[in-house]
């Protein structure tokens, strides 16, 4: 797919194909347009050119809700909770909202959500005074509260300290373990690496290496953008 802000090209003839399962890293500069990428895939965005496929199905006139509802779960680099709920609240309105839940049905989806993003202990506090870990596992319980087959990851990690990124990971290995398919971005590398199948570089809007993370990491194409070595 492509996508353009009106004359501003983001993302240029973007291929990519996510087999079941698979945990996809992404790296790259700012401004490379990986958030752009999301975006599109979960219909915040709509692309410009192109189509987004998901289970067999083009859900690229779907808008985010639509998409969201037959299984496609995000989370925000910036954290945008319902800070006067409480932890167990944002939780059901993820289920509700973007889950499409209802009743029992929604409070189960959110108390799993809590399980699994390790929020149990937090239930009854109010989002708006967590601490930074806490309100990125919030953000994945909301991701997780809408049942999600694949659950787009966008720097999850970003800002936190090694000890508070090594329990994050742990998390989403797990997540990984029980069958989910994940996408995420993420710049602190080691994280991704701990976890991912696959790691793809986007660098002004297009794909410059796609395969294991290793070898992904040691390319030329990828130290040059990192490093300015000059391709
Ligand atoms: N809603 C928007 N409207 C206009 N330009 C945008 C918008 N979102 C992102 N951009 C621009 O698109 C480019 C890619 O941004 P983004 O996808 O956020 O990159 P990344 O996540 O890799 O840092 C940047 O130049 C950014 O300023
Ligand atoms: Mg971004």
């Amino acid at each position: 797919m492509s996508k353009s802000y009106g004359n501003l090209g983001v993302l240029f003839d973007v291929s990519l194909s996510i087999p079941i399962g698979q945990a996809v890293g992404i790296v790259g500069p700012n401004g490379a347009g990986k958030t752009t990428f999301l975006s599109v895939i979960n219909g915040t965005e709509p692309t410009s050119a192109g189509s987004v496929f998901f289970n067999g199905t083009d859900v690229t006139k779907q808008g985010a809700e639509e998409r969201s509802r037959s299984g496609i779960g995000r989370t925000f680099q910036i954290p945008r909770p319902f800070s006067n709920l409480s932890v167990f609240e944002n939780a059901l309105a993820g289920a509700a909202f973007g889950g499409g839940l209802r009743g029992r049905e929604a409070q189960t989806a959110a108390l799993d959500a809590l399980e699994k993003s390790e929020m149990m202990q937090f239930a009854n506090l109010r989002a708006g005074g967590l601490s930074l870990l806490a309100r990125k596992r919030l953000e994945l319980a909301r991701a997780l509260s809408t049942q999600p087959k694949l659950l787009l990851l966008d720097e999850i990690a970003g800002g936190l300290t090694e000890a508070e990124c090594i329990s994050l990971i742990a998390t989403i290995k797990n997540l990984k373990d029980s069958g989910i398919t994940i996408v995420w971005i993420e710049h602190v590398v080691q994280a991704l690496v701990a976890v991912v199948d696959r790691l793809v570089c986007l660098a002004s809007g297009t794909i410059i290496q796609d395969g294991i993370p290793d070898e992904v990491l040691k390319s030329r194409e990828v130290l040059s953008v990192y490093m300015g070595t000059g391709i």
